[in-house]
């Protein structure tokens, strides 16, 4: 097994191996005296994983109850919130009490921001079930749902107290899940590590699934450590947010977000005027990893897409362009300008062929 140790306002690790979730509630037991827990996750990874998780809390003297919603982006809105804290009431959960979120991102954004509210803040662990929060949304605090006009726009930051990522969870994804979290690990490779990167480029990682993880992880402790509260440095983990955003809006979320952040990248890359030859490494490395490179929206409406975008900062964005593999830089852009990166992205693309 390895650990990842996140120093942010709460310490907690990171524990990354295979077969982990049957010890879950054991390993939990050693960061957190056992106590009454309120275990959320989606219908479908309740059905897999729901009954091991909670046999594995109970065996630990842990005092386990669980919860499910209707798996998907569309359940990660005010309504599910409210449900799972009425829950947490309901089964007296006390400040004393935890939250463990199992599943992927929309679980740990929503029961993580459950446990941010519930009795103004209980403590609550993290075990992500998609390599997308494995190496992104697991860690670093972020927790959030959806409003009516966009995507995590309501939130607070709440550390988890650890994160139990099992390994042998991930490799069991469908490719398609697995090529949704390829877009965040090689988003890693993109901004700092032209290695990680180099490993990635033929798509035939799998077998490293946890050295992987690990550097990806390594890599988020450090920016978190750096910029717990998004505030500067952490910036740069919106690398191909901005315009993967915009495309997942103009899909009305039926584009995934991995699968999003894949083309936003590219667009990043063509938009700053990268080399030909890096554009298309960078193509070829998303293509490999089971994602399309194309973007079937028009510059006016990704451009209108945008605005809705919380990263927005009054009449300003920054956007992370890259400058070459393992480099990046932010750019503050009016938004007034953003139709302009767009346009320059699509038809940089075209040209290229991609
Ligand atoms: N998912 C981006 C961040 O944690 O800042």
């Amino acid at each position: 097994m390895r650990t990842v140790h996140i120093d942010a306002s709460t310490r907690y690790d990171v524990l990354i191996g295979a077969n982990l979730i049957d010890r879950a509630g054991a390993l939990t037991a050693e960061a957190v005296k056992p106590c009454r827990c309120a275990i959320v996750a989606d219908d479908t990874v309740d059905a897999l994983y729901g009954a091991r998780v909670h046999d594995s809390f109970q065996a630990a003297g842990f005092d386990a109850v669980k919860t499910a919603f209707p798996a998907g982006e569309g359940s990660k809105h005010i309504g599910t919130l409210s449900d799972i804290l009425e829950f947490l009431a309901e089964r007296r959960l006390t400040r004393a009490d935890l939250v463990v979120a199992l599943g992927g991102g929309v679980t740990g954004d929503m029961a993580g921001f459950a446990a941010a509210v519930y009795a103004r803040g209980i403590r609550f662990v993290q075990i992500p079930t998609t390599l997308l929060s494995a190496v992104d949304s697991s860690v670093g605090g972020k927790t959030a749902i959806d409003l009516k006009a966009g995507k995590n726009l309501a939130g607070a930051f709440h550390q988890p107290s650890l994160v139990i990522t099992d390994t042998d969870v991930i490799r069991a994804l469908p490719p398609e899940q697995l090529a949704c979290g390829a877009a965040e690990v090689i988003k890693y490779g993109v901004l700092y590590d032209e290695k990680l990167f180099a490993r990635l480029e033929d798509g035939d990682w799998h077998g490293d699934m946890d050295a992987v993880i690990e550097r990806c992880v390594q890599w988020k402790r450090d920016v978190v450590a750096e910029d717990e509260f998004d505030t500067g440095s952490r910036a740069f983990l919106n690398l191909g947010h901005t315009f993967g955003h915009a495309i997942e809006q103009c899909s009305g979320l039926s584009v995934t977000h991995g699968q999003g952040v894949a083309i936003g990248m590219l667009m990043a890359a063509a938009s700053a005027g990268c080399p030909d030859a890096m554009v298309r490494r960078l193509a070829a490395c998303v293509r490999a990893n089971g994602l399309s490179t194309h973007c079937p929206y028009p510059a006016a409406a990704l451009a209108e897409a945008a605005l809705t975008d919380k990263k927005r900062a009054g009449d300003a964005i920054t956007l992370v362009l890259p400058e070459r593999i393992g480099k990046c830089y932010l750019k503050k852009v009016p938004v007034g300008e953003l139709r302009g990166w767009f346009e320059r992205a699509l038809e940089r693309q075209e040209a290229l062929g991609l």
